[in-house]
């Protein structure tokens, strides 16, 4: 057994760290694994002796997943949105939630609804020509075959925005974000109790779709969440001796920090990612996937420093790419990869932004899938900054800085306006405080 250092007494060196991408990528990248290994071994462990602390705990975790899919368990946790809003999620629930870190919300918003916005958004993008004018695709990350677009890159419809800003939303996205520690140090580092709104796409898909799918990624960042500054310190536990302590739910130093810019980059800080689904879609239909593991982002951000990678590689990571997730390197992780339950319209789900997702192929659609993307994007220092240019978006019609300017919306007349804003929706956009 490992014994833990007490590194309060020992002065482990400092990392180098670039806060905007390195000239030298190669160059940045043997500098910095140098840098962490020599931190660790500082400490008093060895690379690989904090490696396979969490591994086993990974591994545990795996099993966990493998255990209750022989079983024929939903591997996702399902909680009923009455239960949230009456405060009735029961300990085990919640547990649970928090060991796979994902969650159906059924009910979320009622059928009708749910089916009313989708219409809704068929109407919009119809009463505006969209289809023809649409130009392909804006960006080659969702590139899918033939003009006809899944991902729309439409972000100011009625239906977008009265989800955002509902109250049933802001109540799912407040009970996620509560799982998160939010204050530390004395620092609030983020306000559970308010979103900032993040505005994203819509995906159409037809019945009878053939889709090639998404492979296993992460969305957080790439080489950032090495080389800079705020990440160094989310991630302090793993390079300091003390990996025991990790805690993917800490939201310390993770709010501020700036990202590497690129083409799939998210400015905003998002505890959960999710949608919401405006169709009725089945498990085997191509659908979401995670691995539902969040310490799993511990095992993806050690594995680069082990001595079978490349010393200019970090097992694939790049900027301006996906962080990917393969059978070379997290061979372990992805065989927990799990997808959601069926699901109806009105139903949303979440998933721990760290965490390894895909989204798996179909051929031959059984009917339409369907979902706006609605985040949890809490509001901090980080969110509000980039709160100040999605109210330019919004207000110009704009595409969001976060994402290919294409600005379809510009002279749409019946998008959503100033004016059909509730308070929920003036408080994300950063119009009251
Ligand atoms: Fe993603």
């Amino acid at each position: 057994m490992t014994v833990q250092p007490d590194i309060g007494s020992v002065r482990l060196p400092d990392l180098p760290h670039w806060e905007e991408i390195p000239d030298d990528l190669p160059a940045a990248i043997v500098e910095i694994k140098q840098a962490l290994r020599a931190r660790i071994q500082a400490s008093g462990r060895s690379v690989e002796d904090v490696f396979a602390v969490i591994e086993l705990r990974v591994h545990a975790l795996v099993d966990d997943v493998l255990i209750a899919r022989a079983r024929g368990e939903s591997v996702w946790p399902v909680i009923e949105y009455t239960d949230i809003a009456n405060s009735t999620v029961t300990a085990e629930q919640l547990a649970y939630l928090r060991r796979r870190g994902c969650l159906v919300v059924r009910g979320h918003f009622d059928h009708d609804q749910a089916r009313a916005w989708d219409r809704g958004i068929v109407d919009y993008v119809e009463s505006n020509r969209f289809f023809e004018n649409y130009r392909g695709p804006g960006d080659d990350f969702f590139a899918s075959v033939g003009s006809t677009p899944e991902i729309y890159p439409i972000y100011w419809s009625p239906a977008q925005m009265q989800a955002r800003q509902s109250d049933r939303t802001a109540t799912v996205q407040r009970f996620l974000n509560h799982l998160w520690v939010s204050e530390s140090s004395g620092v609030r580092w983020f306000d559970p109790d308010r979103d900032s709104l993040y505005p994203d796409r819509i995906r159409r898909r037809p019945q009878g779709a053939h889709s090639a799918g998404l492979g296993t990624h992460l969305d957080p960042g790439t080489l950032d969440l090495w080389m800079t500054r705020g990440y160094q310190q989310a991630f302090r536990h793993l390079f300091d001796g003390t990996v025991e302590a990790y805690d993917p739910w800490d939201a310390a130093h993770r709010t501020d920090g700036p990202q590497y810019p690129g083409s799939t980059m998210c400015s905003a800080f998002r505890t959960f990612q999710g949608w919401t689904a405006l169709s009725d879609m089945d498990h085997d239909q191509g659908v979401l996937h995670t691995v539902p593991i969040p310490e799993a982002m511990g095992y993806l951000m050690l594995r680069p420093l082990l001595p079978d990678v490349d010393e200019d590689d970090m097992c694939g990571v790049t900027v301006n790419q996906v962080f990917p997730a393969d059978g070379k390197h997290h061979a372990l992780l992805l065989e927990a990869l799990s997808g959601i339950p069926d699901v109806r319209a009105g139903d949303s789900v979440w998933w721990h932004c760290d965490m390894i997702h895909s989204v798996a192929p179909v051929r031959d659609q059984k009917g339409w899938g369907n979902v706006m993307y609605i985040p949890a994007a809490p509001w901090c220092p980080r969110n509000e900054r980039y709160a100040r240019s999605v109210l330019g978006a919004f207000l110009a019609g704009d595409s969001p800085s976060d994402f290919p300017e294409e600005h379809y919306e510009r002279t749409w007349p019946n998008r959503f306006t100033v004016h059909d804003l509730n308070d929920t929706g003036r408080r994300g956009l950063g119009l009251t405080s």
